[in-house]
């Protein structure tokens, strides 16, 4: 059995469910937490059946502990963290309440860094820390303000935790998508599905490459920054969105 194991959070849905499935096609052991009753059930029929299914809140520190006792229980030592579990609140600045404020900041801020920390000791040498950020972190997207500063808060964070980590040969880099054809986006709030396929026609022509991204994009770049490959890259960023964002 191959020693390499993986936990991704917010594993059940998108990005990280296609992450699941190409890590688990290239021998990794994978655990996957997801939050909503319905997206676990799913996971669990959909993904491979010896992929390891979790209920977790990333908000509950509670709910992370028993995340990491359940994996220590299982892999015994992990050699990827993929932090991906995140949530995005499009809208107008004067109708952010501090609710969503807190409840973006919980989710996307404080979930993946205590999930990180509470991880480490199952880490082995030479593991790889893998944080979803995104492409509206650093680029501006009216509507996208509390959104940006969780995902850049996390960002900010990356090179100090690859230099804390080096001593170990833990590297920690982030992945930033741009506009990826996800469940997430399915779903935009307030906009019904004619809406949300006009949007994503109109990202698609914007686009360099003339599509938007899809989950299989970034989980590839996922398992490259997770494999031997990258073993000498740590503290960057990887933006994957077929260019766009280059554009002044
Ligand atoms: N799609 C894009 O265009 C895009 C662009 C930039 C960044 N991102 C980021 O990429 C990541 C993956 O997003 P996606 O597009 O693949 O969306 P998705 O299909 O909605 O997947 C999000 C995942 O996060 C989990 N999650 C959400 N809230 C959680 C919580 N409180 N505790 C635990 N898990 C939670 C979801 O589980 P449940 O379904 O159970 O809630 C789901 O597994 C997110 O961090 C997102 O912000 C996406």
């Amino acid at each position: 059995m191959s020693a390499r194991a993986a936990l991704i959070t917010g594993g059940t849905s998108g990005i990280g469910k296609a992450t699941a499935e190409v890590l688990h096609s290239r021998g990794y052991r994978v655990a996957v937490t997801g939050q909503r009753p319905e997206s676990v059930a799913r996971a669990r029929e959909e993904l491979p059946e010896d992929v390891l299914v979790l209920r977790a809140d990333a908000r509950s520190l509670a709910d992370t502990d028993r995340v990491v006792s359940e994996v220590s229980e299982r892999f015994g030592t992990l050699t990827t963290l993929f932090l991906n579990a995140g949530i995005s609140r499009p809208m107008a600045l004067d109708a952010c309440d501090e609710a969503t404020f807190d409840d973006v900041f919980a989710v996307n801020t404080k979930g993946q860094f205590f999930t990180l920390v509470k991880t480490l000791p199952l880490l082995s040498d030479g593991a790889s820390i893998i944080v979803t950020a995104g492409i509206g972190a650093t680029r501006a997207l009216p509507g996208n303000s509390v959104t940006a500063g969780s995902r850049g808060a996390l960002l900010t964070m990356i090179p100090t935790l690859a230099l804390e980590l080096a001593p170990r040969r833990i590297r920690v880099n982030a992945v930033s998508p741009g506009f990826t054809d996800t469940p997430m986006m399915r779903t935009t709030p307030g906009m019904g599905s004619d809406e949300v396929a006009a949007m994503l026609a109109a990202m698609a022509a914007k686009n360099p490459f003339g599509r938007v991204g899809m989950p299989e994009d970034i989980a590839e770049t996922v398992a490259f920054l997770a494999s031997d490959g990258a073993a000498y890259i740590t503290g960057q960023e990887i933006v994957v969105s077929g260019g766009a964002g280059l554009a002044v």
